[in-house]
Formats: C-alpha cells, structure tokens, sequence
C-alpha cells in the first residue's frame, strides 16, 4: 500500500493505493520503475520517502548508518557463492544464520552450525551471513515518527528466544524481563533509527539482548508491522490514524498523544500455527516463519493472559494429566526446574531415557519410555502414548529436524492428536508459569479494556 497525493491540485488529494510489488521483497531497480510511474502519472508518494525502505532494507547501506550512529548489528557479511559463504562463516565464527536479501517472514532463512551444514544451503546470487545469537532475548519496538521526533508506542518482549520469527514467536507487552537501562537504550536506539531513516509514519524495529548486556538490531521496518493492531489494542492509542496523519503532514506534538508508558494491563499475543492441517508438517519453530494468523489476550496478570492466548490460539494448556519430555542434552539441565514444577502441581511425567536419568538424578519421578527407534514387542513407545490420548502436554525441544528422527515422530503424533507441543525451552517456562498461576478472570471487552487501560492514573 502507498499513500499518494496528486500534485497538480491545489487542494491535495489523498488516494491509497494497493501497489502490486511489496517494497520489502522488491529489489530497488524494480521498485524504481513503480516510483518513477506513480510520478508520471501526478503523484508523490506522501509519508516515509521511498529511499527510507532502501535504506532499511540493503544491508550494506544500513549497517553504515547504524556504524554512523553508533549501533550494533550482529557480526555479518556478504557471500558469493557456497564456497564463500563458507569462507565467511568461518570468519565471522558459528553459529551462523544465512538468508538471502530482499525476503520477507524469514524466507530460506538457515541457522549453521558447521561447514557441512552451510555447504547444503543452496546459494543463489549474494546471500547474507549473520552471526547467529545464541540465547538471546528479542524484542519488538512499534514507533511513530514524524521525521524528527519518534513516539515509541511499545516494547514488546518474545516468549521465544532470538531465532524463532517474530511472526511465530508469542510476545508480551509490557516487556517483563528488560532493566531500566535496557529500556533506555533500546529507546535511545530506536529513536535515533526512526530520525536517521527519515521515518515518516511507522517504524518497527526489531531488537535481540545477549547474556552480556549488548543491544543488537536485527532489522528495521519502516512501515506498519504485524504487531500493530496488537499494539494498538493493547495500549488504546490508535496506530494506524496516528499514522496516517503523520504521513499527511501532521507532527508527533500535534497529535497530543498519550504519554509513552509501558500499559497497565498484560497482553499477549499468540502465533496461530497451521501445523495441524498438513498432516507430515513438523511443527518445531524456527526463523522462517510459518504462522497463519494471531490472536491476543489481555488480563491483569501475565500468566492468565498467556494462558488465555494459547486457548485462543487452539493449543489451551492442560490443568492436570501427564507431561511427556524429550530435552535436547544442552537443555537437559534446564528442564529440571519445569519437570519439578509440574511434577508439584501434580502432573506425572513421562521422559525418553536420557531426560530421565537427569530428572531422577535431580530427585524428580518420572517414568521412562521408549522412543520409536527403541521399540521393542509389546512395550509401547512414546508415540504409542501419545496416540492413546496418556499425554496431555508434550515438551520436546529439537536437536535437528531430521525428518526421520525420533523427535519428529514425538511432534508428529502430538499434532495429529491435537496435543500441545512446546518446542523451546522458553516457552515451556512462559507455559508451566501460566499452568500454575493463571487465575479465573471475569470476561471484559475490548472496550471495557482500554478505557481501564486510557484512563489517566
Ligand atoms: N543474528 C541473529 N541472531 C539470532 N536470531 C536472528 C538473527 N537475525 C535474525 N534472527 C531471527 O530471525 C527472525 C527473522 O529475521 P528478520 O531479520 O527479522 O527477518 P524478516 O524480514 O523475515 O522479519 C527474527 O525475528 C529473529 O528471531
Ligand atoms: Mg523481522
């Protein structure tokens, strides 16, 4: 969509436009031709100027401007070829995540680990090699800007660590786990983004925090993201017309909005993940994104609304019942505050064999079963269970996704019985807080909401 104004008038006229090429997956040559009409035909395009997106988008051109001001982007470079890419990867030091430019929702996007991993990725043209941030926490910044002054209207905090797409990833605003100083400089930063890119409209940026305090930014989108109509239902404040004003001359002081202020209430928004429809799909989570909708709850506390947008999103938590656990053995050690936990709400746990040797050397009961590649006559297999209908919660966090593994066989059978499966470590956290905290809460309206939440303190 483009914002158009025709510039023989006096009195402009404004026409929104849906343009036939998207500006993020459209290289500029391309995205020239269309500029170039729309301006013979009589019109400019109003709001962010076309150069902004350029800017945001080519690689090389950003990180300048981030160098220029400051900020840091992850450790990354350009490739040729396979060959290079290795060569680059090594330089920049695994674990990697290799993409090419100009796509969209995460698109051939691939984490690498090794030679022999980066040697499979199919390379096309130039493709782009990031230092792939382990561990990180990432969070989403939804801003109006009116070319000098930026309004950050929130920061949201993903469920999911940095690595899984924001569009599949769930989010929390206000953002629960970010110091003050944090939220300082991810403020400082996106300010100085939405003025240096020219914003004029909306801006999304999308940030990830390592275990040493560092800021990174992954990207900036100079337009209305996906967490707009979630922001703007979370915190009253109207994105979309604020924005369209902007874009028609008006400035951020001018629109007298709310303060900047993280909201009273607790939302969450929930991926809505299609696995289920296609039988044979592997639902474990990764930077290409695969959700198909979303959907948000809203409640006085974080665990209730996480709890309400995982209903919502058809996956609802179970209160009692058995938890089945296969942990990847970096994460094994993690597992065992989430299995005891469960364990204490009542839950009886199932693991494969090396989950539950680390749970019952951590004093934890738990029955081991086998795996599909451990079948033996008559013994059932965790697959076997699943299908029964004797788990009711299924955690398994992947080493790969090798298609004949165990751990595909596990997710595999929990779609198709409509199991809950959690795939991170992460969100097993945000899910076993919300199972034994979440509250029976009152129904409100969306109305009901935001006049609690718009109403000056
Ligand atoms: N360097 C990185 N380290 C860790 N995760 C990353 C990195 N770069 C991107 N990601 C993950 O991949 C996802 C998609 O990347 P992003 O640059 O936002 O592309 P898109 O244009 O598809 O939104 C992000 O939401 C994030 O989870
Ligand atoms: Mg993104």
């Amino acid at each position: 969509m483009a914002l158009l104004r025709r510039k023989s008038k006096a009195e402009p006229c404004i026409s929104l436009v849906p343009l036939l090429v998207t500006t993020v997956t459209t290289p500029p040559a391309e995205l020239h031709v269309v500029r170039t009409a729309i301006e013979e035909a009589g019109y400019t395009i109003i709001g962010t100027p076309y150069d902004a997106v350029d800017l945001a988008e080519d690689r090389e051109r950003f990180a300048g401007l981030l160098r220029a001001h400051g900020l840091r982007p992850p450790a990354w470079a350009m490739a040729e070829s396979g060959a290079d890419a290795i060569r680059v990867a090594n330089e920049i030091g695994y674990p990697v995540l290799i993409r090419p430019s100009y796509v969209l929702g995460g698109r051939s996007m691939r984490v690498c680990y090794t030679d022999e991993a980066v040697a499979q990725v199919p390379v096309h043209g130039r493709v782009l090699v990031d230092r792939f941030l382990e561990n990180a926490v990432e969070v989403d910044v939804d801003a109006l800007c009116d070319g000098t002054e930026t309004y950050i209207a929130a920061i949201m905090q993903h469920v999911e660590e940095a690595g899984v797409h924001s569009g599949d990833s769930a989010c929390v605003l206000p953002a629960p786990g970010l110091s003050p100083a944090q939220t300082e400089e991810i403020q400082r930063t996106v300010r100085i983004l939405g003025r240096s890119l020219g914003v004029v409209g909306l801006l999304n940026v999308q940030l990830a925090l390592t275990g040493d305090g560092e800021v990174y930014v992954i990207e900036a989108n100079p337009r209305a993201s996906r967490t707009v109509p979630f922001v703007s239902k979370a915190t009253g404040v109207q994105l979309v017309a604020a924005a369209c004003r902007i874009s028609a001359g008006a400035t951020i002081r001018e629109l007298g909005l709310p303060p900047e202020r993280p909201p009273r209430q607790w939302s969450v928004k929930a991926a809505v993940l299609p696995f289920a429809r296609f039988p044979g799909s592997d639902p474990v989570l990764g930077p290409e994104m695969r959700s198909t909708g979303e959907v948000m709850a809203s409640a006085a506390d974080l665990p209730t609304a996480f709890a309400k947008a995982e209903r919502a999103a058809g996956r609802a938590l179970p209160r009692s019942g058995s938890v089945f656990l296969s942990i990847r053995p970096a994460e094994k050690m993690a597992s065992v505050p989430i299995a005891a936990t469960l364990l204490g709400l009542g839950f009886k746990l199932l693991a494969t064999h090396g989950t539950a040797e680390t749970l019952a050397a951590a004093g934890l009961e738990v029955e081991p079963v086998r795996k599909l590649s451990e079948a033996v006559d008559d013994e059932p297999t965790v697959v076997d269970l699943i299908r029964r209908g004797r788990c009711d919660l299924v955690i398994n966090t992947p080493e790969g996704q090798n298609a004949r593994s165990d751990g595909y066989a596990i997710r595999e059978a929990a779609l198709s019985r409509r199991v809950p499966c959690i795939t991170t470590m992460s969100g097993a956290a945000a899910a076993v807080h919300a199972i034994a905290n979440a509250r029976a809460e009152e129904a409100k309206s969306l109305q009901e909401r935001i006049d609690a939440e718009t109403r000056t303190a």
